[in-house]
């Protein structure tokens, strides 16, 4: 990244990260859900949502489509803009769990080291970082279709659609790993929530 603002220095408040952390009652987290077109990357998200607003826990979602409609409406699918698309989603992720809120972040995010800057951007914050692999096969994936893209996409009406004709870097060592095509939606919900108890983000 070319960091074209020069003179601009870090502003600290009085109002501290564990200060939010004691209003809410947890502490800001970003989960970040990866995988394929189709892969039930949303719906995981949707459905942990729902569980924590049960808990009283605040959180929220941040979707490649939504966030393609505004904020990064002006990016496509290339390496490039798929890398400039994941940065900004980073760092809004990083923002949003800075302010002590469960960040549910959806993206394809197929490179790996897109991902990996994503995480640095945590680590170096000091803010915990959850990469959560949703793992689907391509077949299971395709035959869902939800959006009828991998049928454009083999028709040759979509080019570089992720899966197809542009690649997919599985995570290697993920911090979760959902196999969609094999657990039911509840069991996928419980690994993650007992998995942030067992880390004390939330109660
Ligand atoms: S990325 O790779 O992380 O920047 O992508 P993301 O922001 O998650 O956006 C993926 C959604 O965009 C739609 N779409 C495509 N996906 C992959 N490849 C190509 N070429 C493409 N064109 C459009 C698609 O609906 C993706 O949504 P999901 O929810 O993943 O199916």
């Amino acid at each position: 990244l070319e960091r074209k603002a020069t003179n601009v220095h870090w502003h600290d408040g009085e109002v501290t990260r564990e200060n939010r952390a004691k209003m809410l009652g947890h502490k800001g987290v970003t989960l970040w859900f990866t995988g394929l077109s189709g892969s039930g990357k949303s719906t995981v998200a949707v459905a942990v949502e729902k569980a924590l607003a049960a808990r009283g826990v605040l959180s929220y979602r941040l979707d490649g489509d939504n966030i393609r409609l505004g904020i990064n409406a002006n990016l496509g699918f290339s390496a490039e803009d798929r890398q400039e698309n994941i940065r900004r989603v980073g760092e809004i992720s990083k923002l949003f769990a800075d302010t002590g809120v469960v960040v549910l972040s959806s993206f394809i995010s197929p490179y790996r080291e897109d991902r990996e800057m994503v995480r640095r951007m945590h680590v170096e914050a000091d803010l915990p970082y959850l990469e959560v692999f949703v793992d689907c096969a391509l077949e299971e994936a395709e035959a869902r279709d939800p959006k009828g893209l991998y049928k454009k996409a083999r028709a040759g009406e979509i080019r570089g659609f992720t899966g197809i004709d542009d690649p997919y870097e599985a995570p290697a060592a993920p911090e979760l790993h959902l196999r969609t095509d094999q657990m039911t939606l509840e069991q996928e919900v419980e690994m993650i929530i007992s998995n942030l108890q067992a880390r004390g983000i939330i109660a």
